[in-house]
């Protein structure tokens, strides 16, 4: 399947059209951004260690219940995906406090939480994802009361399948950001990509020992050292 015109470039990924007009070709490149797109480099391998992750993951959710939208992957950097009606939400899971949590609501970094938390955010960065509720997401249409649940649902089951998945290699999930869109059949299905750029990870036992893009966010240390690291206790 070749590779059709840029449809869309985003801050991290480019996304094609594909001879299939229900597929698109995602690439994974190599420039890493934060501060809504204001602090950005690029990292040579950056791409294909978070297309790896997002490769290693997505076949286990589906296995596991979880609708996604992923196909295959045709190169270390280049993915076929099911073409989704992106719903413009940042689905966040938290199990242990981090982040905005702890900049905006004073709690301990680190504080576990009795049960998983769930943020949305509205995915705009000209309004700098402000976080939204239920009955604005329903005011604006942007999905039924029914597909809200089923977002929620699959938010936290995805959670579930991930921490376990990663306490197994003695990595903590402390908190994630998920991205959900409707297949041509209005089914909702988990999209964009699960990696060091969307993963909050702390090697086990540890306080904010950062195995993610926190290292590039906070100028903790070596970025593509840390994510080739991550990606070989991830997938190994
Ligand atoms: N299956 C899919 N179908 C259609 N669009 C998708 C699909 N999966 C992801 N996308 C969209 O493709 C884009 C991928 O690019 P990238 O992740 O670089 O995005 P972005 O918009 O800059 O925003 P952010 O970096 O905050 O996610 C995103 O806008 C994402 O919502
Ligand atoms: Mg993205």
């Amino acid at each position: 399947m070749s590779e059709g015109n840029l449809l869309y470039k985003g801050k991290a990924k480019s996304v094609f059209a594909a001879d299939d007009s229900n597929v698109l070709s995602v690439v994974f490149r190599d420039d890493i951004t934060a501060l809504d797109g204001l602090k950005k480099n690029t990292f040579e391998g950056k791409g294909a260690c978070n297309a790896k992750v997002t490769a290693y993951f997505y076949p286990i959710l589906e296995k596991n219940g979880v609708p996604t939208h992923f196909i295959k992957s045709v190169n270390e950097t280049t993915q076929l995906v099911r073409k989704l009606k992106m719903i413009p939400l940042e689905v966040v899971v938290r199990n242990r406090a981090a982040g905005s949590l702890v900049r905006n609501y004073g709690f301990t970094e680190g504080q576990y939480l009795e049960k998983p938390i769930i943020v949305m955010d509205l995915k705009d960065d000209s309004r700098h994802d402000p976080m939204i509720n239920d009955d604005i997401i329903l005011a604006l249409k942007f999905v039924t009361e029914t597909e809200l649940a089923e977002i929620k649902r699959l938010a936290l089951l995805v959670n579930k399948i991930l921490k376990e998945n990663l306490a197994e290699k003695n990595i903590d999930l402390i908190d994630m950001k998920l991205e959900f869109g409707k297949d041509n059949e209005g089914l909702i299905r988990l999209g964009d990509e699960i990696s060091m750029d969307s993963l909050r990870l702390w090697d086990k036992g540890e306080i904010c020992a950062s195995m993610d893009k926190d290292i590039y966010r906070k100028d903790k240390g070596d970025v593509m050292e840390v994510y080739r690291k991550t990606v070989e206790r991830i997938v190994n």
